[in-house]
């Protein structure tokens, strides 16, 4: 059993890093379009097309891609043996899982702001966006940190 477990790993860890990148895709995008559905009348056909994009982004490959980053994540976690297993992990992975956290709420705070846009009812500035935007950038650089390093 832990023979064919060891064999998965690697496969996990591929399909973690190729959901972890369409994730990341949607996370670093979905701001760039509220920034300019900002600039777009309410009701005219250049808000309809955003909507229409910020919608398929997030429910065809966000949720898609968190959900699989999440469940291969865990898979890794669940085997003894290897460097994620979550007994003996050190503290580099409870640092990225804080990381991760962080960016499952960025997540969720992008639905909710999408759906704001839908019922054109959004009352954030552009400059919150454009703020908001980094905060998945900054994320991503901490995990990634963690889990090559590994540093502690
Ligand atoms: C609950 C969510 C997550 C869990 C449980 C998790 C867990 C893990 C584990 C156990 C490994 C294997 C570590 C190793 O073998 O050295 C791994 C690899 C990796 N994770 Fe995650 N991860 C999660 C989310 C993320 C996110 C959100 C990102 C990026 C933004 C990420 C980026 C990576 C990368 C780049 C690797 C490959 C590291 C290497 O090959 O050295 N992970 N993850």
């Amino acid at each position: 059993m832990t023979e064919t477990l060891l064999v998965v790993y690697p496969w996990a860890k591929a399909l973690h890093v190729i959901a972890v990148i369409s994730w990341m895709a949607g996370l670093l995008y979905l701001p760039r379009l509220f920034i300019y559905h900002c600039e777009s009348e309410v009701g005219s056909a250049q808000s309809d097309t955003f909507k229409v994009m910020e919608d398929k982004l997030s429910r065809m490959i966000m949720w898609p891609a968190m959900i699989a980053t999440l469940f291969f994540g865990l898979i890794m976690m669940a085997i003894p043996g290897t460097p994620g297993y979550i007994v003996h992990a050190g503290y580099w992975l409870w640092l990225k899982l804080l990381f991760v956290a962080g960016l499952v709420l960025a997540h969720f705070s992008m639905i909710r702001w999408r759906d704001d846009f839908s019922n054109d009812r959004n009352e954030r500035p552009q400059r919150f966006f454009r703020i908001v935007n980094e905060v998945p950038t900054l994320l991503m650089v901490g995990i990634v940190i963690c889990v090559v390093v590994k540093p502690f």
